[in-house]
């Protein structure tokens, strides 16, 4: 499973990036807005976070409508050759995915919560789709088993012939909100795990690692003291 980090700050993903494990960046309105983002601004916000980093960066289109998102997403494919267009997932979003992927676009599906959708948005040609996982324990129900489902379904088919660019499509767990979901989106199979900055980092953390390396610490102490 690679690691995108869910995030629009670029403190962050230097950092994250320093760690050697960041493989992509998702970014959407929500989390463009919690850096304090000017609109004026986002496409070179983006750009700058291409620089950063080698693989895939989702910018998100924010058009109702399939004619808007499409020529949204042309915009922001033209920053920079490792923009994904992230497409919500309405009757719209397929549209504008169709259009996008024939043009060799590479489209990140969002807001899926659904086998059903899953498949309509490989059929429409994305080339992620990005489950949501937390969001469906915000609502008391268990994400992790409708991100099974998603992955499940999608292995029964070759979706390869439907994508920009006769890639297998790839399914991105998105809205992980603690280790455990990243644990389990891998025993589950997901290609790529799209981890907001903080959980990254306690994905780096068990209580015996750090008991372990304080009594290394100590032990070396007395070796230095012998
Ligand atoms: C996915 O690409 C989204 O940016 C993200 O994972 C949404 O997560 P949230 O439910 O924590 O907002």
């Amino acid at each position: 499973m690679k690691f995108f980090l869910d995030t629009a700050s670029l403190e962050e993903i230097k950092e994250a990036v320093s760690w050697g494990a960041v493989a992509g960046v998702t970014t959407n309105p929500t989390l463009y807005a919690r850096i304090g983002g000017k609109i004026q601004d986002f496409e070179e916000h983006i750009n700058k976070i291409c620089t950063l980093v080698k693989g895939p960066v989702s910018a998100e289109v924010t058009a109702p409508d399939a004619a808007g998102m499409v020529a949204q997403g042309r915009e922001l494919a033209a920053i920079a050759k490792n923009v994904a267009v992230k497409v919500p997932m309405t009757l719209e979003g397929l549209a504008a995915t169709r259009i996008l992927a024939n043009e060799g676009i590479e489209v990140n599906m969002t807001l899926v919560f659904s086998v059903s959708q899953a498949i309509l948005a490989a059929r429409a040609g994305a080339r992620y789709v990005s489950p949501f996982v937390g969001r469906f324990d915000d609502i008391a129900e268990d994400g992790v088993v409708h991100l099974v489902n998603i992955i499940i379904a999608l292995g029964n088919y070759d979706f390869s012939n439907d994508g920009p660019k006769g890639e297998r499509i790839e399914v991105i767990a998105a809205s992980i909100r603690n280790p455990s979901h990243v644990s389990q989106a891998a025993l589950a199979g997901a290609d790529i795990a799209t981890v907001p900055f903080g959980v990254l980092k306690k994905c780096a953390t068990h209580p015996l690692t750090t008991n372990g390396l304080a009594a290394f610490e100590a032990d070396w102490e007395k070796v230095k003291q012998a």
